[in-house]
């Protein structure tokens, strides 16, 4: 058996979830005839409290859909460092948007109110005008780290004081609110633009959603077209990410359990002495002594797949296809991890 944690990607759809996507009505999504996508985007708008939402095929399409919608030629974007929109989106912020970004650092990959607002540019003719804030929760490079409400509420009123826009990365947005107990539509009331992803924890084959105005989505659909995601009868992959926010929401916190488990079961091997505090489904493992190469070629022989995240880090990341069987076996295979 391969017990692959590379990411909470990696899942396949349920017998559930495929014959939901089997018996959906579809229509040509790109006139706004898909009944199944029409839901969906509905259902995930309602959720949130927003006016609309668009159904695109990736987090990196609803990000830098948003990052468009928000900034212009010669704007700039405030983020963290370590965020996906700049880390992993292949320059996007720059090639999609023409915009400049300002990298923050913080603990856990998470930005205060107070750094945000040393980072807005002064009205200079030298300085980019800054139009956004972007963060992300739960914070991938921050080993699942979750922000809370308390946390975002002087950021959005930072924004609406300096007439900034704010958007979420929150490709795994339901996993902090699983942990946290706060309400979708309080998120909602915080920002502009949220992406949710649908592939990811929520187990979706496909598929994330922008949410925001109805006005910005109107825009979101010229800029989704032009960049080719228009999608056709794309009400089958839709199909899933309503059986998803049915079905798949509530067991969340299993998988932040087993993330917890496998986090001590980390800890005891001598060659890490840190795990990353383990909150949601990601787990970052530091190295000492071993690189991130060598500990990734055991755990291979071990048919166990993980991701190096930086010089001595390892990520493991929890889903749907990892149930106790397969963690009660990754202790074993683990344990037999030795370098002499
Ligand atoms: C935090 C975060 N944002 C955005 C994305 C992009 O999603 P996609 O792979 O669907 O483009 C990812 C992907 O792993 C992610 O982890």
């Amino acid at each position: 058996m391969i017990i692959d944690l590379r990411s909470d990607t990696v899942t396949r759809p349920t017998a559930g979830m495929k014959e939901a996507m089997f018996s959906a009505p579809v229509g040509d999504d790109v006139f706004g005839e898909d009944p199944t996508v029409n839901a969906l985007q509905e259902k995930a708008a309602k959720l949130f409290g927003m006016e609309a939402a668009i159904f695109c095929p990736s987090g990196t399409m609803t990000n830098q859909i948003a990052i468009r919608l928000h900034t212009r030629i010669q704007t700039e974007v405030i983020c963290h460092k370590h965020s996906h929109e700049y880390l992993y989106e292949g320059g996007g912020i720059m090639s999609n948007s023409l915009a400049s970004v300002k990298l923050l650092d913080g603990d856990l990959g998470k930005i205060t109110a107070a750094q945000i607002k040393a980072a807005i540019n002064p009205d200079d003719v030298h300085a980019p005008e800054t139009t956004l804030v972007s963060l992300e929760n739960t914070m991938n490079k921050g080993g699942g780290s979750i922000y809370t409400l308390d946390e975002v509420k002087p950021i959005k009123e930072l924004c609406k004081v300096n007439g900034l826009k704010l958007h979420l990365d929150g490709a795994r947005l339901f996993n902090a609110l699983a942990e946290t107990g706060e309400s979708p539509a309080d998120w909602g009331a915080q920002f502009d633009t949220i992406s949710i992803c649908l592939s990811k924890g929520l187990g979706c084959p496909v598929g994330s959603l922008l949410l925001g105005s109805k006005s910005d989505i109107r825009r979101a659909r010229k800029v989704r077209k032009v960049w080719g995601g228009g999608m056709r009868q794309a009400g089958f992959l839709a199909a899933a990410g309503i059986y998803a926010l049915n079905n798949h929401v509530t067991r969340l916190k299993e998988d932040h359990a087993r993330a917890r488990a496998l986090g001590a079961m980390l800890l005891k091997l001598s060659f890490v002495p840190e795990v990353y505090p383990v909150t949601t489904n990601i787990v970052i493992a530091r190295l000492q002594g071993v690189s991130p190469e060598d500990f990734m070629k055991k755990l291979e022989d071990q048919k166990i797949k993980s991701v190096k995240f930086g010089t001595d880090l390892v990520r493991f990341v929890t889903h749907l296809d990892f149930d106790d069987e397969q963690l009660e076996e990754f202790g074993k295979r683990i344990s037999k991890i030795l370098f002499l």
